[in-house]
């Protein structure tokens, strides 16, 4: 009876906290000054700091391979006369994630375990996350969360929450653009800007970064090995963003891609290593074909773990007083850890009916 009791209390606390967490608000956190406008590539306003500057000299740009910027046409890369040889590892040219220049780690591509997905959401937070999230926290389930730095700013308190429910928080840049078109200085400053913000508002300096759209060569690497930001891509796309009406193609076709994500897991092509697939926290679409295809999911692979588990990685952040699970740690976690808490709400709930009846109190 209490434990019920307790229960309903804690859906009425979520739902009034669910209301308030989607309007638009006001926080203690300003952005006013030392950070770049949000959602605009990062310009002199930033670059003539004293801060930036003391960034960019500790830089040793002598290690960052000298490639020219690509240019966007119609909002895409443009490939055309670069070599098919593919001197930069550019993953936008032929999805390469193995360095070509000296001294650079290779991106994260999969997990290792075998029969084990790695799971991964871009483009957080969102306003309006609330409810994936609690369908995250009901399944006990933790993801990674590559956020915008400028939708960090927009919205703190949901970026905090990722945190508070053991999720792995990772950069995804400050405004989101394909990273191998822009300059040393803006590249610098999207990585930089988009941690510092992330570091304000939770507190923690992430050790992993995802290029937007994967756009990555070994100039944008070296910048970010720099800044120990090691990379991370994927191996399998669910392609949600592209959905209507947000994108273009129909929900019946984001279906196909996600029932091909179940097969891939069942049928044994994960036998021997794992994978890590790409979803987005994008808008309502995304975040609801993610509950819808979680189950399925779930099922047709071995493990589904955040990346720091599968990699064995138990600090994430630069700070040492952050530990997440290892891949043996999550796994038992996952079983034994829900149970546990049933028990105990069970047993506080026989002792609290015990006590009363003792003192002949009605708590009804
Ligand atoms: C950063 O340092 C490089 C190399 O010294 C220099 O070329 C560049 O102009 C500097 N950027 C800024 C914004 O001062
Ligand atoms: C598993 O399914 C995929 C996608 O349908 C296919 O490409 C692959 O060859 C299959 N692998 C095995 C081992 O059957
Ligand atoms: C968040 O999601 C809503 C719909 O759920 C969408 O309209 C909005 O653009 C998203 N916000 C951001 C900042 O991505
Ligand atoms: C999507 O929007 C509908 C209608 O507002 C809402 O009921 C549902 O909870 C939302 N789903 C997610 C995942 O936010
Ligand atoms: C959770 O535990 C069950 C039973 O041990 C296992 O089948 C499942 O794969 C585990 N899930 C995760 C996310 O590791
Ligand atoms: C993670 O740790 C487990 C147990 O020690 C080990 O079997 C596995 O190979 C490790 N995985 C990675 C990617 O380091
Ligand atoms: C970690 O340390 C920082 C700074 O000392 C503190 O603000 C933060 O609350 C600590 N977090 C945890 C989870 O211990």
């Amino acid at each position: 009876m209490v434990s019920i009791l307790l229960f309903i209390l804690e859906t009425l606390i979520t739902t009034v906290t669910a209301q308030q967490l989607c309007v638009p608000y006001t926080s203690s956190f300003t952005f006013t000054s030392g950070y770049p406008a949000i959602w605009t590539t990062p310009t002199s306003d930033v670059f003539n700091t004293q801060e930036f500057q003391q960034v960019n000299s500790s830089i040793d740009w002598s290690k960052v391979p000298n490639i020219k910027p690509h240019t966007l046409v119609n909002g895409v890369v443009d490939k055309t006369g670069y070599s098919a040889s593919d001197p930069d590892c550019w993953w936008s040219y032929n999805q390469c994630t193995s360095p070509k220049a000296p001294g650079l780690q290779p991106d994260v591509v999969l997990c290792p375990e075998p029969g084990t997905l790695g799971l991964t959401y871009d483009d957080g937070p969102n306003c309006s996350h609330t409810v994936f999230y609690d369908f995250l926290k009901e399944k006990n389930q933790k993801a990674t969360m590559f956020f915008i730095g400028s939708n960090v700013a927009a919205f703190p308190y949901e970026a905090k929450r990722a945190l508070t429910d053991g999720h792995q928080v990772c950069v995804h840049t400050w405004s989101h653009q394909p990273m191998t078109t822009l300059t040393n200085d803006e590249a610098l400053a999207e990585l930089y800007y988009s941690r510092k913000t992330i570091k304000y508002v939770m507190g923690v300096t992430p050790l992993y970064w995802r290029p937007p759209f994967g756009d990555v060569d070994d100039r944008i690497r070296a910048i970010a090995q720099q800044l120990n930001l090691a990379t991370i891509i994927w191996n399998l796309d669910s392609n949600d963003w592209n959905m209507v009406p947000a994108g273009i193609e129909q929900p019946a076709q984001i279906d196909d891609i996600f029932q091909g994500l179940v097969d891939l897991g069942k049928n044994g092509t994960f036998a021997n290593s794992g994978a890590i697939v790409l979803q987005h926290e994008l808008n309502n679409g995304t975040m609801s074909k993610a509950i819808e295809w979680y189950p399925k999911i779930k099922s047709a692979y071995k493990h589904v773990v955040p990346i720091a588990s599968c990699m064995n990685v138990t600090r994430p952040y630069a700070e040492s007083n952050y530990t997440y699970p290892s891949f043996a740690e999550y796994i038992s976690k996952n079983s034994s850890s829900t149970l546990k808490a049933s028990y105990i709400s069970l047993i506080f709930g026989v002792i609290a009916i015990f006590i009363a009846q003792l003192f002949s109190i009605s708590i009804f």
